[in-house]
């Protein structure tokens, strides 16, 4: 069967940890898999804009011995011009694996119902799991096991951070809290669902409205900008909602002494985020920025696993 990486919990636990495993592998010796090699062909696909997506993704590509097809959504006009089914049905012809930044996750789901080869989600409005992954690995690299790891994200848990967070971590085994403006909480069956797979890893996950209860003791502390993309025009309403979850020196010092702060960017300095704090020692965020290129290598290394039905044929091609 077609492997596809839409969600954060299309990685069971075990697949997780093994995915994370692979990418830091992946980071200490870029070049030791070759999935790709061929090269083969990975289409990616942008109908919002980009900047860490599309670099790392494209150098991730290369380094596994692959050909990055970048697409501007903009010319293709997947849904307009085009419906997305045949849209899938013509890139599944051309790529070993499409990966797609789009708008509702619905458009992304049809995308792998007719691909015929794996999709990766690369951020739609209600998930980031190449994020979220990045983040994982960036948390064990400067804190060791996720398991039992306090993780809190502060702003607005209803986006697809807030949600990645809350499968990932679940899934990871750790201990999650998203706060945000009630207004803004997240979906109600993506928090259910966490809960569902905390319940199975020994962690757990919950909405906190209070921005310092949440942040009490958490080993990470995480934000993202108030305003995701195709949300700019409520940007004065925001920025007043938002305010008490902002990630300043105050919310920081209600963390452990040694907690990092994470940020997937871009991030804006007085908004979200101070500069004092993203600036500060606490800050991972380069490394975080860094870490897209390993987790995004290990994850197409683990989809093709399963080699995609519509291309099986071609192996023999190139290998
Ligand atoms: N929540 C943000 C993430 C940016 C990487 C957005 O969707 O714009």
């Amino acid at each position: 069967m077609t492997r596809h990486f839409l969600r954060d919990d299309d990685l069971d636990p075990e697949q997780q940890a093994r995915v994370l495993e692979l990418a830091a592998r992946l980071k200490a010796s870029p070049y030791a898999e070759k999935p790709l090699a061929g090269p083969r062909t990975v289409a990616v696909l942008f109908d919002k804009p980009t900047l860490r997506t599309q670099a790392s993704f494209a150098s991730g590509i290369a380094e596994l011995g692959g050909f990055p097809m970048i697409i501007d959504g903009s010319l293709a006009q997947v849904g307009v011009r085009e419906s997305v089914s045949d849209t899938a049905r013509v890139l599944g012809r051309q790529a070993w694996v499409v990966v797609w930044r789009t708008h509702e996750q619905s458009r992304l789901e049809e995308m792998a119902r007719h691909a015929g080869v794996p999709v990766v989600n690369a951020l739609t409005d209600e998930f980031h799991p190449c994020q979220a992954l990045a983040d994982l690995l960036t948390i064990r690299e400067h804190r060791g096991a996720l398991a039992g790891k306090r993780l809190t994200f502060v702003g607005d848990s209803a986006c697809n951070m807030g949600h990645s967070y809350l499968l990932a971590g679940a899934t990871a085994g750790m201990h999650v809290r998203v706060s945000g403006p009630k207004a803004y909480r997240p979906d109600p069956t993506v928090l259910a669902r966490a809960q569902e797979i905390a319940a199975t890893t020994g962690g757990s996950a919950e909405y906190v409205a209070d921005p310092v209860e949440a942040a009490t003791g958490a080993d990470v502390l995480a934000t993202d900008t108030w305003l995701s993309m195709g949300r700019e025009a409520e940007s004065a309403v925001r920025a007043d909602v938002f305010a008490p979850w902002q990630l300043n020196t105050t919310l920081l010092a209600a963390a452990a002494d040694d907690a990092i702060v994470l940020h997937c960017l871009p991030a804006y300095r007085g908004k979200e985020i101070t500069a004092e704090v993203i600036d500060g020692p606490q800050s991972v965020v380069w490394d975080e920025a860094e870490n897209r290129r390993h987790v995004q290598k290990a994850v197409i290394a683990w989809l093709l696993e399963e080699p995609p039905a519509a291309l099986a044929g071609a192996a023999e091609v190139v290998s």
